[in-house]
């Protein structure tokens, strides 16, 4: 059980989607992969962040991976994106997306989002570590009432978030974010259909 990553996003109604902050725990993965995990994990985060709209939280499983998404909306057009194992529970994940977001909101100016590399939010990398274990997760915080399961939106594909007529499979290639390196991974562990090696 085990929290991968969390990113805050800048998310405007219109347009591309930018990283805020972020943090990673990738020590699962061997040495040589994790430039490449890291990689991937930002690319589809910024996909699916930018297919959410707002005031929706949407849960979407692609192989043994689950991605977490709030749009929370507001005049900060901000979004979280947890990528978590299927084993960790639902409740404490959106529960630590919402003190990110909060958190983040509150110590962050709205003027220094224009500036991602400025932006110090080490708050993100200490939760991600605590949150590991859910359970500690709820003597952090009080289990969140308002938050309705049943109106999260569950997706089986990243795919079947994309709009009509995207391929996943084009906007890896598409990609600029994506080293060649990446891409290769990518395609290597498609065709031989092993979901360990990378997502
Ligand atoms: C949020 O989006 C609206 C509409 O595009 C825009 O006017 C506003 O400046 C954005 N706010 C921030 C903090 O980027």
């Amino acid at each position: 059980m085990k929290i991968l990553s969390i990113t805050v996003l800048l998310t405007p109604p219109e347009g591309a989607s930018t990283a805020l902050a972020s943090a990673f725990e990738l020590s699962s993965f061997s040495y040589f992969q994790r430039g490449s995990v890291q990689e991937f994990m930002t690319f589809f985060t910024k996909t699916v962040a930018e297919r959410i709209n707002p005031g929706q939280r949407q849960s979407i499983q692609e192989r043994e991976y689950t991605f977490h998404v709030y749009n929370k909306g507001g005049p900060e057009n901000l979004t979280a994106v947890l990528i978590c194992d299927q084993e960790y529970p639902v409740r404490p994940a959106y529960s630590l997306i919402s003190k990110a977001l909060d958190e983040f909101t509150s110590k962050v100016p709205q003027s220094s989002y224009s500036n991602p590399a400025a932006i110090s939010f080490p708050e993100l990398a200490t939760y991600l570590q605590k949150y590991q274990d859910p359970r500690q997760a709820d003597t952090i915080m009080r289990v969140q009432q308002e938050l309705d399961e049943t109106k999260i939106v569950l997706h089986k594909t990243i795919e079947s978030v994309l709009q009509r007529g995207e391929k996943l499979d084009n906007l890896v290639d598409r990609s600029n974010a994506l080293s060649a390196q990446s891409k290769m991974f990518y395609k290597t562990a498609k065709k031989q259909n092993s979901c360990c090696t990378i997502m």
